[in-house]
């Protein structure tokens, strides 16, 4: 196995795994640190199964179960493709189950919403379209650091507000009232620290809604001027797939987006598997909910 740096401003890219054949503890324990030193790794070559990308992402901790909304709700997997779950066949733009697909266009970090945040996520590439739909990263450690020494020190001590409630409304999806009276806004600290290697990074992205005691005009607009930041092209890596690619992403340090493909004409599977982030236990949740 080697590992390489991607020719761009952050990620690696890990060469000679096979994880169909199943990843040793030495293998995943590379991988792992090239994850935490890198933020994002890319694995070409490598058709998972389901199984596979299961016991593979099981590596980096507890898989998140998918809720409402994508249409493998209730799995391990969050499906990201224009095809019908149980017919395969291409399911019209307009479809309400689409709006999921429009969502991922915002930048975001996966499952900000959660009470308790992602460490990764691991995307397979099953089918791509012969042009487009690249995904994009920005790294928001890259983007901290770049920050001025007041900013850091003002936006150190933040906690932030996340909802799917307020992303969702963001794209004119509205859920009804049921869904609504299960989903709660939840806090994190805007600017967190990995355990491994003290590097600090932003949680960001369209699932955060405001800041802590702030008022929401002025919450948004630190928030906007955070992810405007953080996205411009000094910190952005896209990535064009491959059939058989895998991408893996650190959720506590990267924002990400889809980008448009022909989706009337073409086909696109992607299968996600999101892993929580247990060191985000530590974090006081009472102490925060005041
Ligand atoms: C995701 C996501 C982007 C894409 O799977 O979380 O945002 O390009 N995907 O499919
Ligand atoms: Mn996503």
């Amino acid at each position: 196995m080697e590992i390489k740096r991607l020719d761009a401003p952050f990620g690696c890219e890990v060469l000679g795994l096979d994880i169909n054949s199943g990843v040793s503890k030495d293998d995943y324990l590379q991988v792992r640190a090239a994850f935490e030193a890198h933020s994002v790794v890319v694995i070409r070559g490598n058709p998972l199964s389901d199984e596979t990308q299961i016991a593979f992402s099981e590596m980096f901790g507890p898989c998140e179960k998918t809720l409402k909304g994508n249409p493998a709700a209730g799995s391990v997997f969050a499906r990201q493709s224009n095809l019908d779950i149980a017919t395969g066949d291409r399911i019209p733009a307009d479809d309400r189950r689409m709006f999921y697909q429009k969502a991922n266009m915002l930048w975001h970090a996966d499952s900000a919403f959660k009470p308790r945040a992602s460490l990764c996520s691991i995307l397979s590439a099953r089918i791509i379209p012969s042009e487009g739909g690249a995904t994009e990263v920005a790294s928001t450690r890259l983007a901290y650091e770049a920050l001025d020494t007041p900013t850091k020190a003002k936006i150190d001590p933040l906690i932030a507000e996340y909802s799917l409630v307020w992303s969702r409304g963001l794209i004119g999806y509205e859920f009804n009232d049921e869904e609504r009276s299960t989903m709660h806004k939840v806090r994190h600290p805007l600017v967190r620290e990995n355990p491994a290697n003290k590097a600090k990074s932003m949680l960001i992205g369209a699932h955060a809604m405001n800041i802590r005691g702030w008022d929401q005009k002025k919450g948004l607009e630190l928030l906007n001027y955070l992810l405007e930041h953080a996205t411009q092209p000094e910190f952005c890596y896209s990535h064009n797939w491959q059939e058989g690619d895998v991408l893996i992403w650190d959720n506590r340090a990267c924002v990400h987006r889809a980008t448009p493909y022909n989706a009337n004409a073409e086909k696109r599977l992607m299968q996600r598997t999101t892993i929580g982030d247990v060191s985000d236990e530590a974090f006081d949740r009472e102490a925060v909910a005041a």
